[in-house]
């Protein structure tokens, strides 16, 4: 039985490829619909980039319903340095020709998880459109099955500021109401996906797939694998978000430990920093489960094998 997921998302490379990994498995994942929320670009951005990889796909058959255009207390800020002014700069598709579904994101997901047994949310942004669901709806909180998100860093520190991850630092007070809402969270976190490098090697075995879907992911990578390459001073660019499909399709890629993570949303220092409880030192029950080990050959094993499917 495939496992029904939403994805929420703001499109972004990283972002491309996995939802590009999940609507290339539909053996065993049922995507319900994606949701676009704004981040690394503005929601109109997001939205429209969302629809330009479902054709890229083929699988126009997933909605995709527009979300929040602004985190819930602080303002916008987004991320063209590293992506581009497109979100998706390296792609080189079409415009769309497809269009967002009738109603907003928010409506979309408290009406599907309330309408289903089981549903597995994937969020690859700030948690804005999950947050706003969850204050409308708590009753949510109680029938989601498990929210894999990618946010956050402990021991890898921030990439946004020294305490904070992008997706996090964009919405902190949104991902303090997910991280209290008692559903049970996986977290992909900087610790993890900076393990997840590109290399030429493996951005050549996307483009040698001869397909549409494997020429567009290379573009994507080697624009935005720069900023980290520079930042870093490393080899390749970390692969955050296709952490969090793999995790659904191979999870024994990955380990980590289940913790206490808490969110800063009062210091502007270290706003938006996830407070992992690594060691145990207090008595706070883990409320996530933490990773941070990957195994870097079998994730682009699988990816190149489900991109090379499109
Ligand atoms: O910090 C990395 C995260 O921020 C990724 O999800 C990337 O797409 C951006 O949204
Ligand atoms: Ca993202």
């Amino acid at each position: 039985m495939a496992c029904k997921i939403i994805i929420d998302t703001d499109p972004g490379q990283d972002d491309a490829v996995a939802l590009l990994l999940a609507l290339a498995s539909p053996d065993e994942l049922e995507v319900l619909g994606i949701t676009s929320v704004a981040g690394n670009v503005p929601l109109e951005l997001t939205t429209r980039n969302a629809l330009m990889l479902a054709e890229l796909a083929g699988r126009t058959d997933v909605p995709v319903y527009a979300g929040c255009e602004r985190p819930t207390v602080r303002p916008l800020i987004t991320a063209e340095y590293v992506h581009g002014v497109s979100g998706i700069d390296g792609a080189n598709l079409p415009d769309p020709t497809t269009v967002p579904a009738d109603g907003h994101a928010v409506d979309f997901l408290i009406e599907t998880v309330m309408g289903n047994e089981v549903t597995t949310l994937c969020t690859l942004g700030p948690l804005t459109n999950i947050a706003v669901a969850l204050e409308r709806e708590p009753a949510i909180a109680s029938r989601v099955d498990e929210l894999v998100l990618m946010g956050g860093g402990f021991f890898e520190g921030g990439n946004t500021t020294p305490a904070a991850e992008f997706n996090i630092y964009v919405d902190p007070e949104a991902a303090a109401i997910v991280f209290t809402s008692g559903i049970p969270l996986v977290m992909m976190p900087l610790d993890v996906t900076h393990k997840a490098l590109t290399s030429r090697a493996n951005v050549e075995a996307f483009r040698a797939l001869g397909n549409a879907a494997g020429h567009s992911v290379a573009g994507m990578l080697e624009f935005m694998e720069r900023f980290d390459m520079e930042r870093y001073g490393i080899d390749g660019g970390p692969l955050h978000d296709p952490c969090v499909i793999a995790y659904l399709l191979e999870p024994e890629l990955f380990s980590g430990r289940d913790c206490y993570v808490a969110i800063e949303t009062e210091s502007e220092l270290t706003m938006g920093m996830t407070v992992v409880d690594w060691w145990r030192l207090t008595d706070n029950e883990p409320n996530c489960l933490v990773m941070n080990q990957i195994d870097n050959d079998g994730f682009f094993r699988l990816l190149t094998e489900r991109i090379g499917l499109l």
